[in-house]
């Protein structure tokens, strides 16, 4: 039977009473973690998101046999004197040194046993943990992510508004925007046949806001994708978006910076040293592979394209006449790498597009193990291995290909190499930006460009040469901000005259007309003033999880979906009376094999 708490005031959470309170009355309300009845004595572990508490029943007969009815997840309110610990003193908690003698119990809500037990570090599936989220939620890891969540949400809003940013609010039923993944549609019941979209950023409504004068714009924004899920990605997500008028990539950047190590320093105590360094998209392919690269570790890519190009092995001669590269990694200390282990690198290659992964293995006595000796001379072999700086116990491996296929490849098997050989350590916090993006993408399925980052993004000044010519050498006025090898945020500085627009439009294929009936608002609004402005938007859900050291955004987010991106506690998506459908003008067509 339920208690009411009538009469009783919480005075403490419990993880805040420490020796300081020995002696004082206190009223305490949480949850039972664990209840030991040892006879003349019960202990009690009560928690709350604060901490855990003990609380010890003894010669009270009455109150002992209610206390011994408590089970695990129990809400009760407890009444007592705080004292020091009579037992050992408990190091592990925070609370460790005293313990509460209850003078009074009551049970305000009992509790069936839960489906897994509430604990750090649940080794429960997290499928199971995700039906019960709210049981989930309660374990102290998930409260801890939750807080920091919370703490770095505020902490944002607090500098940008410092900084004169001002938090406005966009539309979350508009029409699409031009971000490239695709929309989530919500069906009008005013306009039959037609759908609003959910933002998947709030980026034409940001701009609209500096012609409107708003002069800094931020916003923690829900934004909606409907891509194919990973650890990092969710179909809704949060975004830190920020716009500023009358500035360029410096002033940008600055702004962020200082945000970033504002942050880092009050949540985590950890200091950014400022600048954060700089690095070229084409610098950072050339060395690590990737447009994200995890600066954390070396083992950078070697292009050994002229040592190799003139040799006999079809593999590496074949890609360079085809006008690819051949590249290579040195996994300092892996030679003696068994060859099973070698074969299931060879796989992951493949699973990135690989044809293969050529190797030299060089033993600790400096005898050398290849795949693709027997088709070298001897003094090519050397100066492969000597421009590989490869030295006695070491591993070399080779990606011959297009460049694009070579840096997925090695940049993915840099990454992977560093897991096996454990080169990543989660505190330490290395950013980097990514700096002069290409402007355009080519894309083989549509046979067109599409823009690298959103039609909006200003080319650099030296290249708008190359616009009409050469559009794919052209480089962005983009950046992107890298926290230990993930893409936590990006941004751009915008197009704000009419003339680059409509070439930039025209590179991407659009007619006139199809530009007008898709952006026509921004357009227009372009027309009656515009000021020079740039932005950029953070992935707050990635962040979180670097700064918790999680490995997934599922892990900050209170009620995330899984793969399928359904929910499995509300099991949403779901389906809908017909009466609600036919309200929309909506008929579901289903194939043969749904029926
Ligand atoms: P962009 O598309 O790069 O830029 O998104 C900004 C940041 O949002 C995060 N992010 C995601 N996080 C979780 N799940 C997803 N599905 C997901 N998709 C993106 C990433 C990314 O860096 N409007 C522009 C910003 C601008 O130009 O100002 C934009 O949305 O961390
Ligand atoms: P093969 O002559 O096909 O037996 O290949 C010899 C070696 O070259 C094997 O180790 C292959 O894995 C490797 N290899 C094949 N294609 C490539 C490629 N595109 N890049 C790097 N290595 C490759």
């Amino acid at each position: 039977m339920a208690e009411s708490m009538r009469g009783l005031k919480r005075s403490h959470r419990c993880g805040e009473l420490n020796k300081s309170n020995v002696g004082e009355k206190v009223t305490v309300m949480g949850w039972v973690q664990k209840n030991r009845n040892k006879g003349g004595i019960i202990f009690l572990d009560l928690r709350d998101r604060s901490g855990i508490l003990q609380i010890i029943f003894e010669d009270n007969e009455q109150l002992m046999e209610k206390a011994a009815k408590l089970r695990s997840e129990f809400v009760v309110a407890v009444v007592g004197q705080v004292e020091a610990r009579s037992g050992a003193v408990n190091e592990n908690l925070a609370t460790g040194e005293i313990e509460i003698r209850a003078e009074e119990l009551r049970i305000l809500s009992e509790a069936e046993t839960p489906p897994f037990q509430v604990e750090e570090n649940s080794k429960t599936k997290e499928e199971l943990r995700l039906k019960y989220r709210y049981l989930d939620l309660r374990r102290p890891d998930l409260q801890k992510n939750l807080m920091m969540r919370s703490q770095v949400a505020t902490l944002t809003r607090q500098f940008l508004t410092e900084e004169g940013f001002m938090e406005i609010e966009t539309p979350i039923l508009g029409k699409s925007t031009p971000e490239g993944a695709r929309d989530y549609l919500v069906p009008s019941r005013v306009h039959p046949g037609s759908f609003y979209g959910l933002p998947q950023s709030p980026q034409l409504f940001k701009q609209l806001l500096m012609c409107s004068g708003c002069d800094r714009y931020f916003q923690i924004a829900k934004c909606f994708r409907d891509e194919d899920l990973r650890a990092d990605r969710q179909p809704e997500f949060t975004q830190i978006d920020m716009e500023l008028s009358f500035v360029d990539v410096d002033d940008v950047i600055d702004v962020n910076e200082r945000l970033l190590a504002k942050v880092f320093k009050e949540v985590l105590n950890v200091e950014v040293p400022l600048p954060i360094q700089r690095m070229t998209w084409q610098e950072a392919m050339d060395r690590f592979g990737s447009d994200k690269p995890d600066i954390r570790f070396g083992m950078e890519l070697t292009d050994v394209t002229e040592v190799v190009k003139n040799c006999d092995f079809a593999v590496f001669k074949g890609a360079v006449e085809n006008g690819g590269s051949v590249r290579g990694i040195n996994a300092k200390g892996q030679g003696a790498m068994p060859r099973k282990k070698i074969d299931k690198l060879v796989d992951f290659a493949k699973d990135y597009g690989a044809k293969g992964l050529a190797y030299i293995a060089i033993g600790e006595d400096g005898n050398v193990k290849s795949s693709f000796a027997k088709f070298m001379k001897e003094d090519e072999m050397t100066n492969l291995i000597q421009a590989m700086g490869g030295e006695n116990g070491d591993l070399l491996l080779f990606a011959a290909d297009k460049n694009k296929v070579v840096w997925d490849v090695l940049g993915a098997l840099r990454l992977e190499l560093a897991k096996q050989m454990e080169l990543l350590d989660k505190s330490e916090y290395k950013f980097l930006w990514i700096t002069e993006f290409p402007l355009l993408e080519w894309n083989e399925e549509e046979n067109r460009y599409t823009a690298m980052h959103h039609p909006f993004t200003m080319p650099m000044e030296e290249d708008l040469q190359y616009l009409d010519t050469d559009p794919g050498r052209v480089r962005a006025k983009a950046y992107d901000i890298v926290l230990n090898g993930n893409e936590i945020g990006g941004g751009s500085v915008r197009i704000f005259q009419n003339d680059i627009q409509e070439k930039m439009f025209e590179c991407l294929g659009f007619t006139k007309e199809q530009a007008q009936s898709r952006f026509g608002f921004l357009l227009d609004a372009f027309k009656y003033g515009v000021p020079p402005h740039a932005g950029l938007a953070y992935g707050l859900d990635r962040l979180v999880m670097l700064m918790a050291k999680e490995d997934s955004i599922r892990d900050v987010i209170a009620f995330p979906k899984i793969k399928d991106a359904s929910c499995l506690m509300t099991e949403a998506p779901g389906e809908v009376d017909e009466k609600q459908l036919e309200e929309l003008g909506l008929a579901i067509r289903r194939t043969e094999e749904q029926e």
